[in-house]
């Protein structure tokens, strides 16, 4: 039975043949390359945080004060890394956290295609992000067999929300995340001192710009009046959710609701009663709002209110150890996000594929060692506040 592992096997037979890996196998040195050949202005939007990025810098570090315990004596030989979730048997619990402008991190300004590829050959599910340098359709249909999950800014005007939705629900999608914390955008220095906002230059707004409710609330061809098309997408662009939403949520799709950006126990709970398909805790990467507390920090107080309700995670992840870790802690399935952003930047649907491959060869490798066989036995290990 092939194993994730097997990355390292294929890339020390490679070295036999004299040839090393196209990208880094470790996020710092990825980070180095991507951050000397992305254009200015990506870089600074997929890279940046909010404020002086002390949370963004604390999501990471936090990972360094959790540790785990290794158990002996274990045939680890045969690992299973899969996960039940929304109904689906996940071959990993990992999956591409939605990133709002992977569409221009490749060259070609097909990001989402390309990340969309990389699921296909990896099996790591996208969540695909509402802003898109693709329509959902097509971002889809590049997902191969991967399923793969829509997150949703949720528009003002209802019926380009329900439209969204509902093109996510008939093209396939099997989840709706609904993003809580960014109905507004957070303070952010490096994107403020160039005075950029991809979107507001017409970047990553094809889902709004292909949907029909929303052509009929321009009144007008899009092609021929960008700037108004642009306008009405910032006027429009999301409205804060409020608990009373989740039924208004219920009512437009059959679709599993995910609740994004939950890190408070009461909240979890909330979300948890009022029917909330799985509980999404995240603080945006630290791109939203600073002077939060690390999201891994956050993780166990949320799981332990979810209750039965799967949580994601993400926010902070560089690593497989982190992946591994964010198990531990009791997370159902973990998001990446900057990372798989460098891996597109530097070679396409290759990078982001090698970076998805790396996060699952030290995952593995991990729990391999470690006597984990299963993600079961990640949890029942733990992991302890060192
Ligand atoms: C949007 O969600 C962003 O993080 O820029």
């Amino acid at each position: 039975m092939p194993h994730y592992g097997d990355y390292q096997n294929l890339i020390y037979g490679a070295g036999l043949q004299g040839v090393s890996p196209k990208l880094p196998v470790d996020f710092a040195t990825l980070v180095a390359r991507a951050t000397a050949a992305m254009p200015p202005q990506v870089l600074t939007y997929v890279q940046g945080g909010c404020g002086d990025e002390w949370t963004q810098d604390r999501n990471a570090a936090a990972f360094r004060h959790w540790g785990m315990v290794p158990r002996m004596m274990i045939d680890t030989r045969q690992r299973d890394l899969s996960v039940e979730l929304f109904g689906l048997t996940l071959p990993s619990p990992l999956f591409m956290a939605p990133v709002g402008v992977i569409g221009i991190c490749t060259q070609d300004g097909h990001g989402d295609l390309a990340a969309a590829r990389a699921s296909a050959m990896t099996g790591v599910p996208l969540c695909a992000s509402t802003l898109s340098n693709d329509p959902l359709e097509d971002v889809k249909v590049a997902c191969g067999d991967t399923p793969a999950f829509f997150q949703l800014y949720t528009p003002k005007d209802r019926g380009v929300a329900e439209s969204l939705i509902g093109r996510a629900e008939a093209a396939g999608y099997k989840a709706l995340v609904v993003t809580l914390d960014t109905w507004v955008t957070g303070w952010r220095p490096r994107d403020l001192n160039v005075a950029n906002f991809p979107q507001l230059r017409g970047h990553v707004l094809q889902n709004y710009f292909t949907d029909p409710i929303f052509q009929k609330l321009l009144g007008k061809p899009v092609a021929q009046h960008l700037p108004e098309a642009i306008g009405l997408w910032g006027a429009n662009f999301a409205r804060p959710i409020v608990w009373e939403d989740i039924a208004w949520f219920k009512s437009v799709t059959k679709l599993p609701i995910v609740l994004k950006g939950i890190c408070h126990p009461d909240d979890a709970r909330r979300a948890a009663d009022l029917g909330a398909d799985a509980i999404y805790c995240s603080n945006h990467g630290g791109r939203q709002a600073n002077g939060g507390i690390a999201a891994i920090d956050l993780l166990p107080g949320v799981v332990a209110a979810a209750g039965s309700v799967p949580v994601l995670f993400d926010s902070g992840i560089r690593s497989g150890t982190d992946v591994v870790k964010a198990l531990a802690l009791g997370a159902r399935a973990v998001g990446v996000g900057r990372p798989y952003a460098y891996g597109l930047a530097l070679d396409g649907a290759a990078g982001c594929a090698h970076v998805l491959k790396c996060l699952l060869a030290e995952a593995d490798l991990l729990m391999a060692v470690n006597g984990y066989p299963t993600v079961a036995a990640v949890r029942a290990a733990g992991a302890t506040k060192v």
